[in-house]
């Protein structure tokens, strides 16, 4: 039975079939089409590249609209860009996809090619119709989803948020400007690929969505939605020890997408023991442990409205559902899809409280009980990392890293990476900006010797909108980068498509500004010289 690999609709329409593992070079490709099938369809596809010596054969083709509304109007008058953009892909028994093959590249003939990102682009072109969220462009969906939200709107607040002034928020957007890309000319970038390997897994992209907490305050879906989009197009979701959802909850909707744990490291050596085994059950493979967050930064934004969803029980699900944390006491996990009720409305459950609802007076008592173990203010030093290091198998990585000496104090302590970020300036007022950071921690030699062998991974994280930023820092030595609050927008907006199509773009940015700048992959760029200016 051929197994379909149809998630990514941006891939081009393949039904392949090979008779047996071994004959797989007579592919035959069948389309089944309403329409006309052009034959630049074939010649542009991304299979027919993988299949190299062999054109395969055509037989007929499958539309389908990607937003699943029909035929568009007007689709007879162009109907080549159409068929690039809106076909699914199967894949034999022989070469049964990954959640990354099936999400993100086409396998013929034994080959794994990758997708073409910007066919996104060209797709937003053919369609005539504004992108799923109605702009590509992040401030935008900042500014739409501050009118969404306009009548909860300390909720957007919250995400919109950073420490004090927001002035660390500020820096890590203007120093992108400081740094500039040198584009090429002549060089060979028609063919181009964004794949990234972290930790010995190949991945698509070199984008990851970072851990953000509470996210079921801007969407009823919550991290479900988020963990599937990032599941669909393959690129690693790292759940928030403050998510809205359980781990569990999170893994099955994540599927067989990649997942990392974010880790607030809880007070409790048996607590922390018990999420760990969790964590480890539910199939995360990387532990992301947050050292910049051992008490909450200082936000005007929710100071101002007292709003901190976690004392209503809200972003505390991970805790709730836990045994351990649950027996302190006397009581049972409460199952794990257990979510916080939708819209949260902390003056609606201040109200239940007062009027003495037993449920409302758990879930706030609890929710206090879990900020004490997670954002506890207890400041743990390194030879703490030990613990962890003996109870988690996976590789280990140090969020909120900013300075060479911290950096390095990481290798010493045999973490196997780090993640340069500071939380997006939600924690620190007035901190250097982590492109900044990066720079100079990457001028470290025992950095660059200790990534170059292979045992440090350095990914960079606040401030990442665009697709020459994800750019940037990479060529200053980021193997991969954090994506935050854009998602977290879309997602108020759009829910997981929201998501999942506010991936695509800035992936397709990435990919379109990557060739423009005469690059054709990753590594032609990462830490080298010559790639960018600086002011
Ligand atoms: C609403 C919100 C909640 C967050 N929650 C967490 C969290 O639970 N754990 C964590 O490590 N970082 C958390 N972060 C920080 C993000 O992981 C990331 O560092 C930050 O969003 C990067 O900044 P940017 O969104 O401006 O690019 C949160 C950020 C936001 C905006």
């Amino acid at each position: 039975m051929p197994r379909c690999a149809g998630s990514n609709l941006l891939l081009p329409a393949v039904r392949y079939r090979a008779a047996s593992a071994t004959d797989a070079d007579e592919a035959v490709i069948i389309f089944q089409t309403r329409v006309k099938l052009p034959s630049e369809l074939v010649s542009y596809a991304e299979v027919t590249k993988a299949s190299e010596s062999k054109t395969p054969t055509v037989s007929s083709g499958e539309l389908r609209h990607y937003s699943n509304s029909g035929v568009p109007s007007g689709i007879k008058q162009r109907p080549t860009l159409y068929y690039l953009c809106h076909v699914s892909a199967q894949l034999p028994p022989a070469f049964p996809p990954s959640s990354l093959q099936t999400a993100m590249t086409t396998t013929i003939n034994g080959k794994t090619t990758a997708t073409s990102w910007a066919m996104y682009m060209r797709s937003l072109y053919a369609d005539r119709q504004p992108p799923t969220l109605g702009t590509v462009a992040v401030d935008k969906l900042e500014e739409a989803a501050r009118e969404k939200l306009k009548d909860r709107i300390e909720a957007f607040l919250y995400v919109f948020g950073s420490a004090g002034t927001c002035s660390t928020h500020d820096y890590n957007r203007n120093d992108f400007h400081k740094y500039k890309i040198i584009p090429r000319m002549l060089r060979d970038a028609t063919h181009r690929t964004l794949e990234t390997t972290l930790f010995g897994v190949q991945y698509p992209s070199p984008l990851l969505l970072a851990p953000i907490g509470v996210q079921g305050i801007v969407h009823p879906d919550g991290e479900l939605a988020t963990s599937g989009a990032a599941a669909k197009v393959g690129i690693p979701y790292i759940m928030s020890t403050a998510s809205t959802r359980s781990i569990e909850a999170v893994a099955q909707a994540s599927g067989s997408g990649p997942r990392w744990y974010q880790l607030y490291w809880p007070k409790s050596n048996e607590l922390t023991l018990s999420v760990l085994s969790r964590v480890k059950k539910a199939g995360f493979s990387a532990l992301v442990i947050t050292l910049d967050t051992m008490l909450l930064g200082w936000r005007p934004h929710d100071i101002d409205t007292a709003y901190l969803p976690f004392l209503h029980g809200v972003g505390t699900q991970v805790g709730f559902t836990d045994p351990v944390f649950m027996a302190q006491f006397g009581k049972d996990a409460y199952p794990v899809d257990h979510a916080p009720q939708w819209p949260y409305d902390p003056a609606h459950l201040d109200e239940r409280i007062r009027q003495g609802d037993e449920t409302a007076k758990e879930h706030a008592f609890l929710g206090e009980r879990w900020i004490g173990e997670v954002a506890s203010g207890v400041f743990r030093p390194w030879e703490d990392l030990a613990f962890l290091k003996q109870n988690w198998d996976g590789p280990i990585i140090l969020k909120g890293i900013m300075c060479p000496e911290d950096a390095e104090l990481a290798i010493d302590h045999g973490v196997d990476g780090i993640v340069v970020s500071n939380h997006g300036g939600r924690q620190v007022d007035g901190s250097i900006s982590t492109l900044y950071a990066l720079d100079k921690i990457m001028q470290s030699p025992k950095v660059r010797e200790a990534q170059a062998s292979g045992r440090f991974t350095i990914l960079f994280d606040s401030g990442i909108r665009t697709g020459s930023d994800v750019i940037k820092a990479i060529a200053l030595g980021a193997q991969a980068v954090l994506y935050g609050r854009p998602f977290m927008y879309a997602l108020a907006l759009g829910g997981q498509d929201g998501v999942e199509s506010q991936i695509r773009a800035i992936l397709a940015d990435v990919h379109v500004t990557l060739g423009l700048s005469g690059f054709k992959n990753l590594d032609e760029i990462r830490g080298k010289a010559g790639v960018l200016a600086r002011d």
